[in-house]
């Protein structure tokens, strides 16, 4: 009789994949923060997303304790069963507001929010177009609208008349179809903005629509920290609730139409739970506090000036983008490692960044400012940085 075929050894391969990555420079590991702050007391916490120091913010606190008094802690169930709590609902109708647009809709975080989008907006046929570096979440939302029948294409960076290109190609080839751009509003790992006007143009010239991914800019860009696309040129924008607001949830604001639709078709909206009621408390009051306390935004928009050129200053060549995201591509690794350490070792949290989140060669350390960084703190940063052999071996 034939012997039943063994299966491979699944764990065995994991085990291989395990150890494989653990000898090369790209293994990662947790690290609890707490430990971190133990290990190191006059930490400089250039790590976060926190821009405007929100996540500690004493009137988030509070709502979010009044919020648990009076709704509890979890919703019970997915949004259309029974969990849309009037929390979620008033939060929505005052992010739309704030995004001057005509609905919203709140998502447990902003990577489902943009799995959401580009999985139900785009139809059969329709063209999505990605700057190569959007978000992960955006090209895996990209990935799951490939399975429904539409087709998604990557642009290299920045480079817009290849976008145009793609476009148009489509455009002649399938004239019923949709089109849709893409694009971070702040891009996560090199901090520039996206060209929001070109992006509009081509657009408007191509019969598109334009999504924009506004994680790393509300909050923090715009008169009142409305964002990029203070001039509402995108058609659908996601925010993320878990950077300069401090907290967590993702929320896409647009037409209402395309919020009916989400709610209807959005696999990722419908089957899972709601998102909790202390999530809806926390964002509600970081808009406040953005709307009461513009210091914060100021003092933001200070550092990162400084900051960047200060790196010039230090022969490290840095873009005058205005965001808190500010890279220093060092090469390989293994150089990104040897600097995050030695910032380690002045007390400062500056992570290494490695492939596969950026480029094979364009390893780097990735500073990531918060409004509450002092004079001092900066300057322990850039004497730090300055003794720093940069000599050494790439
Ligand atoms: C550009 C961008 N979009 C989306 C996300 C996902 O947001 P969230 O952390 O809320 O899931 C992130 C970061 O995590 C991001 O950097």
């Amino acid at each position: 009789m034939n012997q039943p075929r063994r299966s491979p050894d699944w764990l065995q391969r994991i085990r291989t994949l395990v150890s494989e990555r653990r000898d090369s420079s790209n293994w990662r590991s947790l690290t609890i923060r707490d430990e971190v702050k133990v290990a190191l007391p006059r930490t400089i916490d250039l790590s976060s997303n926190d821009y405007l120091a929100l996540s500690r913010h004493p009137l988030l606190i509070d709502c979010v304790r009044d919020a648990a008094a009076r709704w509890g802690v979890g919703s019970g169930s997915s949004r259309l069963v029974s969990g849309t709590l009037p929390i979620h609902a008033a939060l929505e109708r005052r992010f739309a507001k704030f995004k001057h647009a005509e609905a919203a809709l709140l998502f447990p975080t902003g990577y489902v929010a943009n799995l959401a989008v580009l999985s139900t907006i785009p139809q059969p046929g329709d063209l999505l177009v990605l700057d190569k570096l959007c978000h992960a979440s955006l090209i895996d939302g990209g990935r799951l609208a490939t399975a429904t029948g539409a087709t998604m294409r990557t642009f290299p960076h920045g480079r817009l008349d290849r976008l145009s290109t793609l476009l148009a190609d489509h455009q002649i080839e399938k004239p019923d179809a949709a089109r849709f751009i893409v694009s971070d509003a702040v891009f996560s790992m090199d901090g520039d903005c996206a060209d929001l006007p070109r992006l509009a143009e081509l657009r408007d010239a191509h019969d598109a629509a334009l999504i924009l991914d506004e994680a790393h800019a509300t909050g923090v860009l715009g008169e009142r920290g409305e964002g990029l696309d203070a001039a509402g040129l995108a058609d659908i924008t996601i925010s993320t609730a878990s950077k300069a607001l401090g907290s967590l949830g993702g929320v896409v604001t647009g037409p209402v139409d395309v919020i009916e639709w989400l709610i209807n078709a959005a696999r990722p909206f419908i089957y899972t739970t709601a998102s909790s009621p202390l999530q809806a408390a926390a964002i509600e009051a970081a808009l406040d506090v953005i709307d009461a306390e513009p210091r914060r935004r100021t003092r933001m928009a200070a550092l990162v000036h400084l900051v960047r050129l200060r790196l010039n200053e230090l022969g490290l060549a840095t873009p005058m983008d205005p965001t808190p995201i500010i890279p220093i591509v060092v090469g390989s690794a293994q150089r990104a490692i040897a600097l995050s350490a030695h910032l380690r070792a002045s007390d400062i949290i500056a992570p290494a960044i490695r492939p596969p989140t950026v480029a094979p060669n364009a390893s780097r350390v990735r500073l990531s400012l918060h409004c509450e960084l002092t004079d001092d703190d900066l300057d322990q940063l850039f004497r730090s940085l300055a003794s720093f052999d940069w000599d050494q071996q790439q």
